[in-house]
């Protein structure tokens, strides 16, 4: 079992099917000493952390309730409240709903820790991080949201399929926004140093097709159980423990980027201070122009918000 640092302590705020499935992921990989959750129903709340306490036998960490307050005084603070997409709703008609949510959940936490990581996980993700790098009073690198890892991951998976190579293996990014308007850059994107699109084993086979299938993922996901949890729950394991170990491993995570004046989903280096490098894959002309256009929406949506 790993040991995590002493004293380490990850806050989640929001308890539902998403927050408990990241707080059973974190706890089974013992990514900190101490898991705090939060959720305005109290009861659920409770009930959620006396199951967690159950497992937590196999881990080294420990769960409790905490207040908002003491959320913010956590290490690394991961942010789940909010609305959840109905059947064929899109991400971005939640905002109204989660800003609102979100304000009131930053307003609980202050002063925040300064040296906090807060990881945005309630959609639309790029926008609710530019909010919170707004609203939270850290600075810009400490305040990222889960981006388009999720997508990378399941493009990932779908590729290995054809190419019989470990999705770890397979460095193919999709950027820019956590939805509808998700690019993957197919352009560059590589296997074991090779250009993805020279593999044979991927001749005949409709790459567009595929990364329509992902976009779509979570719609099927959520037209079946009504809600999808265990892949982020995954990946915010991953995010979380990129920080606590200083790994500095590159994931496309929502960060502010200066290029495009706008918080988008690119790959980032993450480590115990934040966001260390953003990685700009080199696009071609078609993908640019997507991103141009997802930076353009964001923007505008942001532009509301100040700090
Ligand atoms: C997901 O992609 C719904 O954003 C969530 O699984």
């Amino acid at each position: 079992m790993a040991s995590p640092k002493k004293g380490s302590q990850l806050a989640i705020i929001g308890a539902g099917s998403v927050g408990s499935a990241i707080a059973f992921a974190c706890l089974m990989r013992s990514v900190v000493s101490e898991l705090l959750i939060n959720d305005f129903n109290e009861k659920i709340c409770e009930g959620q952390v006396l199951d967690l306490q159950d497992a937590a036998f196999v881990s080294a960490t420990k769960v409790k309730v905490a207040t908002l307050r003491q959320c913010g005084e956590a290490d690394i603070i991961v942010i789940t409240a909010g609305a959840r997409q109905r059947p064929g709703e899109t991400r971005d008609a939640l905002v109204l709903r989660n800003e609102e949510i979100l304000k009131g959940v930053l307003e609980g936490m202050q002063p925040i820790k300064k040296t906090a990581i807060l990881v945005l996980v309630a959609n639309p993700v790029n926008i609710l991080t530019c909010m919170a790098q707004k609203m939270s009073g850290l600075p810009t690198h400490q305040v990222i949201g889960t981006g388009t890892l999720l997508d990378s991951v399941r493009l990932r998976v779908a590729l290995k399929q054809h190419l019989h190579v470990s999705e770890r293996s397979i460095h193919a990014y999709i950027v820019g926004d956590h939805g509808d308007k998700q690019v993957a850059v197919w352009s560059s994107a590589h296997v074991g140093g090779k250009p993805l699109l020279a593999f044979e084993k991927l001749q005949g086979i409709d790459l567009d097709e595929e990364a329509k299938k992902v976009a779509n993922k979570a719609y099927s996901i959520i037209d079946l159980k009504g809600a999808t949890s265990f892949g982020i729950a995954a990946v915010v394991s991953e995010i979380a423990l990129s920080i606590t170990l200083n790994r500095l491993t590159i994931s496309p995570l929502s960060t502010y980027s200066e290029r495009f004046d706008a918080c988008l989903s690119f790959p980032v280096s993450l480590g115990t201070n934040g966001v260390d490098t953003i990685v700009y894959p080199d696009m071609d002309e078609k993908e640019l122009a997507l991103v141009e256009a997802s930076a353009k929406t964001t923007r505008e949506a942001c532009a509301k918000y100040t700090k």
